[in-house]
């Protein structure tokens, strides 16, 4: 909890790996704790026992001992460190992947990070601002990305951090145990405001967290307003009714996303994030085999927000090798779309609204079952 404690060494454990991560620290600081004394009082030993005293010879040469109880001793102290090193080096990968590699039945959530505040993304639509609100004992896994410069989502309860750079999405995951308030984080100097750049993770019951959802944006899920795009950017004149595309022109959006794409020239492609994401804005530098090179860039026309609703939107058209988003299939509406008035709408998206918008319960309708993903 964020209670102002007088004095913490630590704070507090609050993820699944959180145990992982203090007992390898744990290690560290008793082996180098362990040398440092050993050291330490052995250069203090021998300045008192080998001291100059009258009566004792002083004797400036060093002799090489090439004994055999010499060579003994450089091969231990040789293999005692390499081993101590290759324990934190092997234990340490281990952390490093498990937190790297989010599981498969990982609910997930967009971030944004800008100088200076967090903009939070979930799939149903709700939105935040430097607040992040999730449901205990769930796995998280958070999609990144910044609008300006290099900053890190850090959560020290979850122990767990990662950078958020412009132009790419990374990712970061961790499962609450404990139901409470933690601090988030800037970890990467990022600007005159960049200490101000914090924010809170709400850990909430299942249930609570229903709740919570349940009184999101009236704006539909992030799948739908990413439709409502797509068709505002006119994408469908080219990648048109993508579910039966008869059109030919452009590539069929359908069961894309997760798929092995042939490109031009004959290498091929992972259809993730961050292929899509430069599909849009740069279109020109991977065509899909068998296609031209027609698609105009939209970079300037979209923001991060927006093109995170286009990704969505990929993925809700079907997903292959289902590894990447079995939690974030939506529902496709296959009815007449809803036009936003101007586009502006969802380009603007998050504008300055200070906190998570339209607090009427209209949406709920076409939201995805809670229970099971
Ligand atoms: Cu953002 Cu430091």
């Amino acid at each position: 909890m964020m209670q102002a404690k007088s004095f913490e060494l630590f704070p507090e454990a609050a993820s699944t790996i959180a145990g992982q991560v203090d007992a390898l620290y744990a290690f560290l600081i008793l082996v180098s704790a362990f040398f440092s004394l050993l050291i330490a009082f052995l250069v203090v030993y021998f300045a008192y026992k080998y001291r100059a005293r009258p009566g004792v010879p002083f004797n400036p040469e060093p002799h090489d001992d090439h004994s055999a109880g010499g060579m003994i001793l450089e091969i231990v102290w040789t293999a005692i460190p390499l081993g101590l090193s290759m324990i934190m080096f092997v234990w340490g990968v281990s952390i490093y992947f498990t937190e790297s590699r989010p599981p498969a039945d990982s609910m997930e959530v967009y971030v944004t990070g800008k100088q200076w505040m967090w903009k939070i993304q979930h799939m149903e639509g709700a939105r935040e601002i430097n607040e992040l609100h999730i449901p205990v004992g769930r796995n998280i896994k958070l999609t990144m990305t910044s609008e300006d410069v290099i900053h890190d989502f850090s959560v020290p309860a979850f122990r767990t951090k990662s950078d958020v750079l412009p132009g790419k999405y990374t990712t970061e995951w961790f499962q609450a145990t404990k139901v409470g308030q933690y601090h988030i984080f800037c970890a990467e100097y990022c600007g005159t405001k960049h200490s101000g750049m914090v924010g809170t993770v709400y850990v909430m019951s299942q249930a609570d967290y229903n709740t919570w959802l349940g009184a999101g944006s009236g704006e539909g899920s992030m799948a739908e307003q990413g439709q409502s795009l797509f068709n505002q950017l006119g994408c469908g004149n080219c990648h048109a009714s993508v579910v039966n595309n008869q059109n030919g022109r452009c590539p069929n959006l359908v069961g894309l996303f997760g798929s092995r794409v042939d490109l031009k020239g004959g290498t091929s492609v992972r259809a993730d994030e961050s292929y899509i994401r430069e599909s849009i804005l740069y279109p020109q530098s991977k065509i899909v085999a068998g296609y031209e090179d027609y698609m105009p860039t939209f970079k300037g026309l979209i923001t991060e927000d927006g093109l995170l609703k286009l990704i969505e939107y990929v993925k809700s058209l079907g997903a292959k090798n289902g590894t990447q988003n079995t939690a974030t299939s939506m529902p496709v509406q296959t009815g007449p779309v809803p036009q936003e008035s101007g586009r502006a709408a969802g380009l603007n998206a998050f504008g300055n609204q200070a906190a998570r918008t339209g607090q009427n319960s209209g949406a709920t309708a076409n939201r995805p079952p809670q229970g099971n993903r």
